[in-house]
């Protein structure tokens, strides 16, 4: 039985905790560096994710049977190529796996390449090529986006000529973003309903989760600036077998097939974003990862025990292991802290928690939280993730909006809408 580390300290990695520790196959869990609601299950390690070196040697030192990473900075730096060199079972993508996410140039050329469905589009290095293809632009919006990780902000919607100038000049010149803004992507307007979809693969098979819904903009009416996301729901009840079958065969199976080849073969958790256009599936982009707050309803659908799935990716056995979902539904509400996504403070009181948790169906994910002196506390821009499953997704949200009506932090504000337009 292993010890298991698990990297991050939001939702997704609180969610991930709670069904390992559900699991007779784990003998402790340590998360790094964990949140106020992980130190319920699990304990806390304060090393960042980005610290390699550091979770490496702490991996060692607590014989660690198991290491299961969340963050994509800490897969774009090449924490699973250090796990394996050490010699510790990794669940995740190499680095050069991970580049799938961590750069949006390489992602388009390969789905280009690869004839896997996605937005038009340009690579542009230089911020004088870029301006000159904006001047011989007719079609707008235009989508302007930095080709590295920029926590999900590097993305923007110009309506205008003038709007996309303004995003390449912060990206490019200004460079807002850091190094990431080295290469931007400039693409067509994908219209169309958003979803996530989830493959977990061993880098040889590959097997898909149910379709789930990320709701990325911050108010009700998908209104005002993007977000890591503010809830979500899965299953789809919109999505046919038929849609599941079009993604697997033109999205997900060409695309670990491409990475295989490429001799960059993806093991972990393949999660493209993408709009069902009235073309069919495209591709938004992919992530190499768990996603937040995707996984915190995935978590509580999942029925096979999360060690037996993950053992088998790591082993390259996944071909042979059953993977079961509870039937029903599950939601997701995220709590925020007042100014989210924008600047916010921390430290505030949270109350009602307890009351909150004796709701039968709902499970309460921490993710910017903190616990001192018998009380939590905020500490981040998504505090919480009320999740609850039910038989019906109008059952679900019902379970998940009680819930955090009985939850209360000063400048708390939540999605009211979450699931509305799949009812
Ligand atoms: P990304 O980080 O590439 O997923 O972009 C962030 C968000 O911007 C996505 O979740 C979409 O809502 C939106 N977006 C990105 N690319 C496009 C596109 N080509 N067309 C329409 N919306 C897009
Ligand atoms: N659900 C958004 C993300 O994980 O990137």
């Amino acid at each position: 039985m292993p010890n298991v580390l698990i990297i991050g300290g939001g939702g997704r990695e609180h969610a991930l905790a709670w069904k390992l520790a559900q699991s007779p196959r784990v003998k402790k869990i340590y998360v790094a560096p964990g949140n106020g609601g992980v130190r319920e299950i699990a304990e806390n390690i304060p090393i960042i994710s980005t610290d390699i070196k550091a979770l490496v040697e702490f991996a060692r030192e607590k014989k660690i049977g198991l290491a299961v990473v969340g963050p994509d900075d800490a897969l774009a730096l090449g924490i699973v190529d250090e796990f394996k060199n050490a010699g510790i079972p990794v669940f995740g993508p190499t680095k050069a796996a991970a580049e799938i996410e961590a750069s949006k140039a390489f992602a388009k050329s390969f789905m280009k390449t690869h004839a896997i469905p996605t937005a038009g589009f340009e690579v542009f290095k230089e911020y004088e090529k870029a301006k000159e293809y904006l001047e011989r632009s007719e079609k707008f919006p235009l989508v302007v986006k930095a080709s590295g990780l920029a926590l999900g902000k590097g993305v923007v919607i110009a309506k205008t000529k003038e709007e996309a100038d303004a995003a390449l000049r912060s990206i490019m010149l200004d460079k807002i973003f850091g190094e990431s803004g080295n290469e931007v992507v400039i693409e067509e307007f994908l219209q169309g309903k958003e979803i996530s979809i989830h493959a977990v693969s061993d880098g040889a098979t590959f097997q898909m989760f149910p379709a789930a819904q990320d709701h990325k903009r911050v108010f009700d009416g998908d209104k005002g600036p993007n977000t890591g996301g503010m809830g979500t729901i899965a299953p789809l009840p919109w999505m046919t077998t038929n849609d599941m079958n079009t993604i697997a065969e033109s999205i997900v199976e060409p695309t670990l097939r491409g990475l295989r080849d490429a001799g960059r073969p993806f093991g972990g958790i393949l999660y493209p974003g993408l709009m069902m256009t009235n073309d069919g599936p495209k591709v938004l982009e992919f992530n190499a990862r768990f996603g937040d707050p995707e996984t915190q309803t995935y978590m509580v659908l999942l029925k096979t025990d999360l060690v037996e799935i993950i053992e088998s990716c790591v082993a390259g056995k996944l071909k042979e292991q059953k993977i079961e979902w509870h039937s029903g539904y599950a939601a997701c509400v995220v709590l925020a802290s007042g100014g989210y996504p924008g600047k916010y403070e921390k430290g505030k009181k949270i109350t009602g928690l307890e009351e909150a948790k004796k709701i039968k169906g709902v499970e309460l994910f921490h993710a910017g939280t903190v616990y001192e002196n018998g009380e939590y506390y905020t500490a981040g821009g998504r505090v919480l993730g009320v999740t609850a499953r039910a038989e019906t997704l109008r059952g679900a949200l019902n379970l998940a909006y009680e819930a955090a009506a009985k939850i209360r932090f000063n400048g708390m504000h939540y999605r009211k809408d979450i699931g509305a337009k799949a009812l």
